[in-house]
C-alpha cells in the first residue's frame, strides 16, 4: 500500500485533509485561525492553563466500536498527531438548540466570571461526564471533581461554583457525546487510515507516520535526523517557546506494537506508545506507588497524551517517572532495524538532556520491576503547587528486608543534580545495616556529600538539601509500621 501524502482528521464531524507545512501547526492555531472555531482560548500556550482544551478520540483509545472523547490541551498539538482523530470544541457540545448538560449545569451554578476559561472547563468537565457515563455512574463526585479538574484555571477563583456544576451535571445514560458523534462510516475511515502509513514531503516539511514498527526502524535507519515524536508535550512546549522548531518528523501514534502494557512474571513492561492515562489503572493495580505518582503528575489533559518512555528519552533532571523507574532497575528496549539492546536506565544518562540513545535507534519500551510482596517501596514529590507542576525534588525509595536487616536498597533523586541520580554509596552502607532511624539520620546528615542541587526558580541549593533529608526521615517514618518489630 502506498503511503499517504496528507492526513486526515475531523473537527464536529467536518472533515480535514491536511499536507505540507500546514500540519506543524497547533490545532488551537488552526481551530481560532482558519475556522473561526474561537470559543477555544489560547493563554499559556504550554499545557499549563487549560483555556485550549478541547475534547479528541483517537480511533487507537475506541472502545467497543466507539470513538473515546479524551480532554486534551490544543495549544501544544501539532495537527500531525491528529490523524484519524475526531477533535470536538466548545462549539460541538451544544446538541441542536440544546445546551449540553455541563453548560446547563456551568449556567444554573453561575460558574463563570470573566468566562475567558469556562470553554475550557466545559471541554474538561464534559470528558468527565462522559467517563462517568462509560463507568455506568449517575454523578460526578466533588473528589473526581476536584482530581479531574486540575489542567484547567480559573483566574477569577470561580471554583466553588465550577465544582459545584460538575456535581450536578445531568448525566443522560443514552446520549452523550459517545452516541451522538457516533458514525460507522468515520470508525471505519479512520481504522483504514491509520493502518496506512503517511509520508508528507513537501512544503520544506517531511512528516511520517509509519503504521508499524519495521516501517519505523527503516525510517530511523534512512533518515537519523527525524524528531522521534510520542505525545509530543514536551516538545509541543519547546516548539511554542521557541527552543525547537523540528521540521523532519517521525510520530509513533499508529505503531500498534508499541501501544502494549502487560505484566511479565515480577516485570511491568510498558510500551513507547502507552499514554499515561491508560497506563494509570494498570500502575495503581500492579504498582499502587506509581499511581499514586500519576494521581499528581501533570493534568488529565497532559496525561491523555504524554508517554512513560517520551518522560525517559526527554532526560530532564525533574522527570518525575525515573526515580521509580531507577529504583524498580528499569532497563530500556531500544531497537534500530539491525539490533536492539536492553540498556539498564542506571547509565542511560550521559549528562544534562544526554542519553545513549543512538539515531538510528528507537526506545520501544521500557521495563521494570515490580514491587514484590514485602519490599518497602515510596514516591515522594515537592513542588511549588500539589497538582500540575514540575518537581523541585522528587524522592523513591526501595527497600527489602529480612526481619530488621536491610537485604537490598535503592534510592533516587530527581532535581538534585543534571541527571536523575541513584545514590550508591547510601545505597551501600544500608544494604546489610539493622533498619532504624538512627541509621537514616545518619545518612540525611551526610546528604551534603552525596547531592548537589542547584538554586532556580523552583527552589534554593538550600531549600532542596532540606527536602531531601526531609524525604529521607519521612521514607523512614512511613514504612517503619511495616517493618518487624
Ligand atoms: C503542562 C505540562 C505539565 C507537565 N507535568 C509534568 C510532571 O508533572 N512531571 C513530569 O515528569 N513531566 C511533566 N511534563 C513533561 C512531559 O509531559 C512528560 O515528560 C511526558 O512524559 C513526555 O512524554 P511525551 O510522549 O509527550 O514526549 P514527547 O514530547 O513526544 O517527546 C519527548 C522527548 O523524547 C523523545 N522521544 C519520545 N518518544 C521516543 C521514542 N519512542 N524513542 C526515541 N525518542 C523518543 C522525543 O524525541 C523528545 O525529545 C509536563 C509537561 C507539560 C506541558
Ligand atoms: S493555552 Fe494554556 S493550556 Fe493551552
Ligand atoms: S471565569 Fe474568569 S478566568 Fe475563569
Amino acid at each position: 500500500m502506498s503511503p499517504r501524502s496528507s492526513i486526515v482528521f475531523h473537527v464536529n464531524s467536518r472533515r480535514f485533509q491536511v499536507s505540507g507545512r500546514d500540519c506543524l501547526r497547533t490545532l488551537a492555531e488552526f481551530l481560532r485561525r482558519e475556522h473561526g472555531l474561537t470559543g477555544t482560548k489560547v493563554v499559556c500556550a504550554e499545557g499549563d492553563c487549560g483555556a485550549c482544551t478541547v475534547l479528541c478520540a483517537s480511533i487507537h483509545q475506541a472502545v467497543g466500536g466507539r470513538l473515546r472523547y479524551q480532554a486534551v490541551n490544543s495549544c501544544i498539538l501539532p495537527l500531525y498527531v491528529l490523524d484519524a482523530c475526531h477533535v470536538i470544541t466548545v462549539e460541538g457540545l451544544q446538541d441542536g438548540a440544546a445546551l449540553h448538560p455541563v453548560q446547563t449545569a456551568l449556567v444554573e451554578n453561575f460558574a463563570a466570571q470573566c468566562g475567558y476559561c469556562t470553554p475550557g472547563f466545559a471541554c474538561a468537565m464534559t470528558a468527565l461526564a462522559e467517563e462517568a457515563r462509560r463507568e455506568g455512574r449517575t454523578a460526578v463526585s466533588e473528589k473526581k471533581a476536584r482530581n479531574e479538574l486540575t489542567g484547567n484555571l480559573c483566574r477569577c477563583t470561580g471554583y466553588d461554583s465550577i465544582l459545584k456544576a460538575a456535581q450536578t451535571v445531568r448525566l443522560d445514560p443514552t446520549r452523550g457525546l459517545a452516541e451522538r458523534y457516533h458514525n460507522t462510516e468515520r470508525i471505519r475511515e479512520f481504522t483504514e487510515l491509520s493502518a496506512r502509513s503517511v509520508a508528507i514531503e513537501s512544503g520544506g516539511v517531511a512528516v511520517f507516520l509509519p503504521a508499524s514498527l519495521e516501517k519505523a526502524l527503516e525510517l530511523r535507519k534512512r533518515l537519523p535526523g527525524l524528531k522521534v515524536v510520542g505525545g509530543a508535550t514536551d516538545l509541543g512546549v519547546l516548539v511554542n517557546k521557541g527552543l525547537e522548531s523540528p521540521v523532519a518528523i517521525l510520530s509513533l501514534q499508529h505503531v500498534a506494537q508499541l501501544r502494549l502494557v502487560r505484566r511479565d512474571g515480577g516485570w511491568a513492561e510498558v510500551g513507547a506508545g502507552v499514554t499515561l492515562s491508560a497506563l494509570q489503572p494498570f500502575a495503581e493495580e500492579q504498582a499502587p506507588e506509581l499511581g499514586r505518582l500519576l494521581n499528581v503528575f501533570a493534568s488529565p489533559q497532559i496525561k491523555n497524551r504524554a508517554t512513560m518512555v517520551g518522560n525517559v528519552v526527554n532526560a530532564s533532571p525533574v522527570g518525575d517517572l525515573i526515580p521509580f523507574l531507577l529504583v524498580s532497575d528499569a532497563d530500556l528496549t531500544l531497537k534500530s532495524a539491525d539490533a536492539e539492546r536492553a540498556v539498564p536506565l542506571d547509565g542511560f544518562y550521559r549528562g544534562y538532556k544526554r542519553t545513549d540513545l543512538r539515531p538510528e535507534e528507537l526506545a520501544t519500551a521500557i521495563r521494570f520491576r515490580l514491587p514484590s510482596a514485602g519490599s518497602l517501596t515510596r514516591l515522594y514529590k515537592a513542588s511549588r503547587r500539589k497538582d500540575l507542576d514540575i518537581s523541585a525534588v522528587a524522592f523513591a525509595a526501595r527497600l527489602e528486608l529480612e526481619g530488621r536487616v536491610i537485604r537490598s536498597a535503592r534510592v533516587a533523586f530527581a532535581g538534585v543534580a543534571p541527571t536523575v541520580v541513584r545514590l550508591k554509596e547510601l545505597e551501600e552502607e544500608w544494604t546489610g545495616a539493622e533498619f532504624s532511624r538512627a541509621l537514616f539520620e545518619l545518612s540525611a546528615r551526610r546528604l551534603t556529600s552525596l547531592v548537589s542541587p542547584i538554586s532556580d526558580v523552583r527552589g534554593s541549593r538550600e531549600f532542596r538539601l532540606k527536602l531531601c533529608r526531609n524525604f529521607l526521615l519521612k521514607f523512614h517514618d512511613d514504612v517503619r509500621a511495616e517493618v518487624a518489630p
